[in-house]
């Protein structure tokens, strides 16, 4: 028996009674959780890239799916500019015309972010680098506008554990720049888009463990102070790679975010998946235990009516980044997302469903 998308849409509305329906009862349809999610005012997302290109099933999941897309990879500096400051457009050209001849609006993920650079730029000297970053943010901004509309202008801004003063992420930006780094680059991208939506991005937020709570309080005061000193952020955003063997509270992780979001910026859950590497290695339990994970999020994340948008990490277990990650385990593939390999929808799409039809209109 497989349900059709009238059924699927009524279980959805059962919330966690949904999770229990037989694993088959997931099999065939399409769920367009961008629909269930607009009827509350809500846009729903997805990571893509340039997987789609060549894989026609991929690419009709996000069509019918998703209404923004992020780029996840093609528009980072390290894949433009792998070899040197010049930059080569190509890849994610086509990337960004795909999502456009889709009908998505699109966003730029990460303009500037101390991790994942190439060798090359550390060998640059300060002056250099200042200049590298502004060649980049002008070369690409320009490039995109009016195409990709909404960028995380700085990815990841504070990893307490590298031991920086003021709890800043290592890496060949800070370090060359010192904290400023992050208000000139906003103002810089201003400067290059007017129109464009700038994000300020992070990760760990969403956890209760030490990180976690020694992340927020860092990041909303950087929040205040930008605001403060006029740069100009627009909204924040949550990445939501959410961690269920480590300390969650999500109802007290949603009310820190509405206090964020009282500082002036709309918030975004921008790269929503589930870590499942310790999760049990029987499939059905760690669906329901993936799909538990999504409600207990979403839930109390989507009261907070600054909450516009929600992006999942890839839509499919196919394309998960769990995958390529060196300490995930290589024994199993992930089940970390809301669609399976054969791109069926997973008990955690219905609790996605179901969490977006039970948030109150925005
Ligand atoms: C990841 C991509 O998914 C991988 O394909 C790539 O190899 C590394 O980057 N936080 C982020 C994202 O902000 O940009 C990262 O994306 C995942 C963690």
């Amino acid at each position: 028996m497989e349900l059709n998308r009238r059924q699927i849409l009524a279980a959805s509305r059962g919330g966690l009674a949904a999770l229990i329906l037989p694993k088959f009862a997931f099999a065939a349809d399409r769920p367009d959780l961008g629909a269930i999610a607009a009827m509350r005012g809500l846009r729903f997302g997805s990571a893509y890239d340039r997987e789609v290109m060549t894989d026609g099933a991929a690419a009709s999941l996000l069509k019918s799916e998703v209404r923004i897309g992020a780029i996840e990879n093609s528009l980072k500096f390290d894949w433009l500019r792998p070899d040197g400051p010049t930059a080569n457009f190509a890849a994610a050209d086509e990337v960004v015309d795909f999502g456009l001849k889709a009908g998505l609006r699109l966003r730029g993920t990460a303009l500037i972010w101390n991790d994942w650079l190439p060798d090359w730029l550390k060998w640059s000297s300060v002056a250099d680098r200042r200049q590298i970053m502004d060649r980049h943010i002008d070369e690409v901004l320009f490039r995109y506008a009016g195409r990709v509309t909404s960028w995380d202008v700085v990815n990841e801004p504070f990893f307490p554990l590298h031991g920086r003063e003021g709890g800043y992420r290592k890496g060949y930006w800070f370090d060359a720049l010192g904290p400023d780094y992050i208000a000139t680059a906003f103002r810089r991208a201003a400067k290059a888009d007017s129109q464009a939506e700038l994000v300020l991005n992070e990760a760990f937020c969403e956890q209760d463990d030490e990180l976690g709570q020694s992340v927020r309080p860092l990041f909303y005061e950087c929040v205040k102070r930008l605001k403060a000193d006029g740069v100009p952020l627009h909204a924040v955003g949550f990445q939501g790679h959410l961690k269920p063997h480590l300390p969650f509270d999500y109802g007290r992780f949603a009310d820190w975010v509405a206090s964020v979001a009282e500082l002036g910026v709309s918030v975004k859950i921008t790269e929503l998946d589930v870590d499942d590497s310790q999760l049990p290695a029987d499939v059905a339990a760690r669906d329901a235990a993936v799909a538990a994970q999504v409600t207990a999020f979403l839930e109390p994340v989507l009261k907070v009516e600054a909450v516009k948008e929600v992006i999942a990490w890839q839509l499919s277990d196919k394309y998960s980044w769990y995958g390529t990650a060196d300490w995930y385990p290589k024994d199993r593939p992930a089940r970390s997302h809301l669609f399976d390999a054969e791109m069926k929808p997973k008990a955690a799409a219905v609790a996605a469903a179901a969490a977006f039809r039970a948030s109150a209109a925005r």
